[in-house]
């Protein structure tokens, strides 16, 4: 029977990150009070880092009609491709607030954030790195954010 897995890296606090993946968290967690959630109360924050090395960040906002939300991962992609079209995104770092209570465990992309970092992938053929920490605890560090979506639907279909 055919099996997939996929590797990541845990370490146990930022501080052992290299200088540029500590400054694209700094960057993701400076972002979290710019969360729009009155819905939700839980605030995500992005930051990417373009292949210029300009860092992008951006975070959550919802709307009362929930399905507007905007997830921050797309935000800042967008945010990105406006500030410097043309330029892949090489590494994404994301953290996660919940209101009452301190997560110690990363929080990954929804669904539909992988089918947008992983398109990104394709397009500009350049992986792209994340980095997930939520308030305290472990960072996880993805090589490709495509490894978070196996069987994903391709463009190469159409
Ligand atoms: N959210 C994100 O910003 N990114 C994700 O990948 C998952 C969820 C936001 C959407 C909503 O504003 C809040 O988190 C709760 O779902």
């Amino acid at each position: 029977m055919p099996e997939l897995s996929i590797r990541y890296e845990t370490f146990p606090d930022p501080q052992v990150l290299s200088a540029a993946d500590q400054a694209l968290l700094t960057a993701a967690t400076a972002a979290l009070p710019h969360s729009y959630s009155p819905y939700s109360n839980f605030k995500v924050a992005a930051a990417a880092r373009l292949e210029d090395g300009t860092v992008v960040a951006a975070a959550n906002t919802e709307n009362a009609a929930y399905p507007m939300c905007i997830c921050a991962e797309p935000n800042a992609m967008a945010a990105a491709a406006a500030l410097r079209p043309g330029q892949p995104v090489v590494a994404m770092a994301i953290t996660v607030r919940a209101p009452g209570r301190i997560l110690s465990a990363p929080a990954s992309p929804c669904g539909s954030c992988r089918q947008i970092l992983s398109e990104h992938e394709s397009r500009f053929g350049h992986k792209m790195r994340l980095i997930l920490r939520a308030e305290t605890g472990p960072v996880y560090v993805f090589d490709s954010a495509s490894d978070l979506l196996p069987f994903g639907f391709s463009g190469e279909l159409l």
